[in-house]
């Protein structure tokens, strides 16, 4: 489904992060709608690597992008040869994508120089290509502020979201210097779909209480999950932000999700609906401190200015998740 007048055939596309989740979707959103199109990913895909918390300290993963037709750059933004890889190019879109993802890194010098500095070349790059520019922002940025989660409100409380919060700042300033470019960022909420596998324990609980019930396990959540809620939004929605951010006529930061806040049991209830099972929860106390509570995005603005439209309900993104989510049941992630 194409979710623009915009025609992106003849133009060329660079997507940071293009072998993670949404990267990824993005990339065979603009190959299926648009042929005629060079997209270019840049990514620096996933090493062996581990950060303190255990996790991987990039998720893109080869088997995201099989059967894309592009070019594929593995480079990391915070090196500047890589990222003059890119001069070869000359770019009418970025879509800005890579990242530290993870928001439970505390590793500030890494989540800085990543998500922070590496912005301010990718800005330069958006400069001289006079490209669209449209980057990542995230609902992190608002911390635990009670809901509904509105631009002009923030309060990070990890070092992510005060990572994102900086792009926010960099971005503001970089359009006020420089008035003829086009720069949005979109601060997701909670996304979930196909192509988040590779993001293992940081993939959406979608995925993993799907996997769990797969296994024919408890679904495990923490107590009081019923008064935890967020603003899950299918990633089909999260690419059309992406592609109206294009047209819109304002720059600034939007949020991106469905404007309606659901909770973790609710994720539990639809999932067993869907495969056929009643297993009854498990739950157990809530280790992090710095948890979000409630999110529900304003999404006023992004109506008006992004034409934005979610149209995914919980029910019919988990519903349309399903034959994916079996599919990758019992599979490794290596
Ligand atoms: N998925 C969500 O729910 C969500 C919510 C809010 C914001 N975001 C933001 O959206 C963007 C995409 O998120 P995602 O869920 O697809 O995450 P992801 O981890 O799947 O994708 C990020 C990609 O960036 C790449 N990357 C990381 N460090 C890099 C570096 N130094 N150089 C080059 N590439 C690098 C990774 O390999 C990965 O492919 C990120 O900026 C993330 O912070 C995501």
């Amino acid at each position: 489904m194409s979710y623009s007048k915009l025609d992106f055939n003849d133009k060329t596309i660079l997507i940071t992060g293009g072998a993670g989740f949404i990267g990824s979707n993005l990339a065979f959103y603009f190959q299926k709608n648009y042929p005629n199109s060079l997209i270019v990913i840049f990514d620096c895909f996933r090493n062996e690597e581990l950060l303190m918390n255990g996790n991987l300290k990039s998720f893109g993963h080869y088997k995201n992008i099989i059967g894309f037709n592009g070019v594929v750059i593995c480079g990391n933004i915070n090196n500047k040869s890589d990222l003059s890889l890119l001069s070869n190019y000359k770019f009418d879109y970025i879509f800005h994508h890579a990242a530290i993802s993870d928001t439970r890194v505390y590793d500030q010098e890494i989540i800085m120089k990543t998500n922070v500095n590496a912005f301010y070349d990718i800005l330069e790059i958006s400069k001289i290509n006079k490209s669209v520019m449209v980057y990542a922002s995230s609902a992190a940025t608002y911390g635990s502020l009670p809901s509904p989660q509105t631009v002009g409100r923030e309060n990070p409380e990890n070092p992510y979201g005060y990572s994102k919060y900086l792009m926010d700042k960099a971005a503001n300033l970089y359009s006020r210097k420089n008035p003829g470019l086009k720069i949005i960022g979109l601060r997701f909420f909670n996304v979930y779909g196909p192509k988040e596998y590779f993001k293992a324990k940081t993939s959406s609980m979608v995925i993993q209480l799907g996997h769990q019930i797969l296994d024919g396990k408890s679904p495990r959540l923490f107590e009081n999950s019923m008064q935890i809620s967020r603003d899950f939004i299918y990633i089909e929605d999260v690419i059309q932000a992406n592609i109206k951010a294009c047209t819109s006529q304002q720059n600034g930061t939007f949020n991106v999700g469905t404007g309606i806040s659901r909770n973790f049991q609710e994720i539990v209830d639809i999932l067993q609906k869907e495969l056929g099972t009643n297993l009854v929860t498990d739950y157990f106390p809530n280790p992090h401190e710095d948890y979000q509570t409630h999110t529900q995005a304003e999404i006023l603005s992004s109506k008006k200015y992004l034409n934005f439209e979610p149209m995914f309900s919980l029910e019919l993104g988990i519903k349309t998740y399903i034959p994916e989510i079996r599919r990758l049941h019992g599979q490794g992630i290596s």
